[in-house]
């Protein structure tokens, strides 16, 4: 962002809505996110922020949440007394009913009041952490009570899922579209707003050595994992109609996807950058049939195990989730981007629930040098890897072959780390920050457009239709592993095989990194 718009940020300011604000979302994230935002300062000095939702709630009670919510979930220490109160006399709180138009025109009121009194001039932007159901309604209202006249600009932030499948999406996006322009509405893929999946864009083109080599050449294979140790806790009956593809696939696991494929944008400029993801979600090559799904897709569902010592139930004993649930709870596959940077390379995407650890790594493993030859005649070499390491550890390494010191000609591979987390430690922004903070600016760059998603949905709405109805072929796996083992033959078919994640697990390698190792 350039200072100038920092600057005008700062001097005309906003007003936050956060509908839904008594919810999950807005405790966890949205609030941590508008504290952190204003220690540094870049809410600037005109900004409130107003709380909505049905709840009857004072405007002293939502303070106390907001206050515990920052306690609980964010990354700067809540101050006391007096700088306290002047962050939280800028939130205020209006018990709402969103299908009535009468209570956004008491909101409009409001509102009017917020902005004379902090002298903002009519900018406005509007968090739904909503169910999708309600956007289109909470659009129309918003226009039908006059929040929408004031002189400033108008944005509306809103959370996936966008839809259940592209017919779905596209219903939802007309109802959003009969009252916001595509430039005012800012769909949130949280895995945009994280800082390593930000920074493959800068390791991609700000360096020289990656970028000659980043393709079907010299790459042999990609790799994204995104495991998490949780199972669905109070989101059962939510995750069973949505399942591993809809949840994770079609948005997180696909965005990280195109940040590695795509090619350099002409300009830093968002629509530059976005109309060169969706060039690649159109390269991917689409599922034609059944077989196709079954020869390149894997699902499966996790049943009860054993996660860090503990004993963990399976998915069909979850609430809300039904004894024979058909949802897959992981997904693995194999994609191609079929252009000609990329022709021929597979993608391996995998992610599942109740895996081993939380992490999200993506590695792109290179081709090894021609096999026979030289040091390859002694021993068989490892390939070099590029591994980006996005969640929770950030940061980037590398791993190459070098000699292990003595007098044989031995190599040895060496991981060579920057732990990025562990330098800059807690004070690395929280997605939502960024997003929040881009939103306020206008900057669409990490938010995802119509088309995209547009895309997304039909690359995987007909691995849901080959699936849909029956449990063929789905598997199982038992909670606390690496997911079935149709998960590792998708690549033995190949020659590969799952680097493990956090490279822990690979002997006889010597690390190099600032963590420590
Ligand atoms: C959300 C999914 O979008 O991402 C959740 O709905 C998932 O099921 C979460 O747990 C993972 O996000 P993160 O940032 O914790 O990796």
């Amino acid at each position: 962002m350039t200072n100038k718009s920092m600057e005008a940020l700062a001097a005309e300011g906003a007003v936050y809505f956060i509908f839904g604000a008594t919810g999950d979302l807005a405790r966890r994230k949205l609030f941590p996110a508008l504290y952190s935002l204003y220690r540094e300062g870049k809410l600037g000095e005109r900004f409130a922020v107003v709380g909505l939702a049905r709840r009857p709630r004072t405007h002293e009670q939502f303070r106390e949440d907001v206050l515990e919510s920052i306690r609980e979930f964010c990354r700067y220490k809540a101050e006391e007394g007096q700088a306290w109160r002047e962050f939280a006399d800028r939130f205020s709180y209006q018990s709402l009913d969103i299908g009535n138009v009468e209570g956004m025109r008491a909101l409009k009121e409001n509102t009017e009041e917020l902005e004379s009194r902090y002298e903002i001039r009519g900018n406005r932007l509007f968090y739904l952490a909503l169910a999708p159901e309600l956007f289109g309604t909470v659009s129309r209202n918003l226009r039908d009570g006059g929040m929408l006249d004031s002189e400033g600009w108008h944005r509306l932030v809103i959370e996936k899922p966008f839809g259940y499948d592209y017919p779905s999406a596209e219903r939802l996006n007309e109802e959003i579209r009969h009252v916001f322009q595509e430039n005012e509405v800012f769909r949130i893929d949280h895995y945009l707003g994280k800082e390593m999946v930000q920074n493959i864009e800068v390791l991609r083109f700000a360096n020289a050595f990656f970028e000659p080599l980043w393709n079907s050449n010299h790459i042999s294979n990609v790799q994204i994992t995104l495991s998490e140790t949780v199972g669905v806790e109070e989101r059962g009956a939510y995750y069973n109609k949505s399942g591993a593809l809809r949840d994770m696939v079609q948005n997180h696991m696909l965005q990280m996807l195109t940040m590695i494929a795509m090619e350099p944008p002409s300009r830093l400029d968002p629509e530059d950058i976005r109309d060169e993801k969706v060039k690649v979600l159109r390269s991917i090559r689409g599922f034609g049939s059944g077989e196709e799904v079954r020869r390149r897709v894997v699902r499966a569902q996790y049943t009860e195990g054993i996660s860090r010592g503990e004993p963990i139930k399976g998915y069909r004993e979850e609430d809300s989730v039904p004894s024979d649930s058909q949802t897959e709870t992981f997904f693995a596959a194999r994609l191609f981007v079929d252009n000609f940077r990329w022709a021929g390379v597979p993608f391996y995407v995998r992610t599942g629930k109740r895996l081993p650890v939380k992490s999200t790594e993506i590695v792109v493993e290179f081709k090894n040098v021609p096999p026979g030859v030289l040091f390859a005649t002694k021993q068989e070499l490892r390939p070099n890897l590029l591994v980006i390491r996005v969640n929770p550890m950030e940061g980037i390494y590398i791993k190459i072959n070098a000699k292990k010191p003595g007098n044989e000609m031995t190599v040895q591979p060496v991981a060579m780390e920057f732990c990025q987390s562990c330098q800059i430690g807690i004070n690395t922004p929280e997605a939502y920050e960024r997003l929040i903070y881009d939103a306020s600016r206008g900057d669409h760059t990490y938010f995802t457009r119509w088309d995209e998603l547009a895309v997304a949905w039909k690359l995987v709405d007909p691995i849901a239709a080959a699936w849909a109805g029956s449990g063929d072929g789905l598997a199982f796996y038992p909670a606390g592993s690496w997911g079935p083992e149709e998960a590792e033959r998708l690549l033995a078919e190949d020659g590969y095989f799952w680097w493990p994640v956090n490279g822990q697990e690979e002997d006889n390698i010597i690390w190099v990194s600032n963590a420590g190792k």
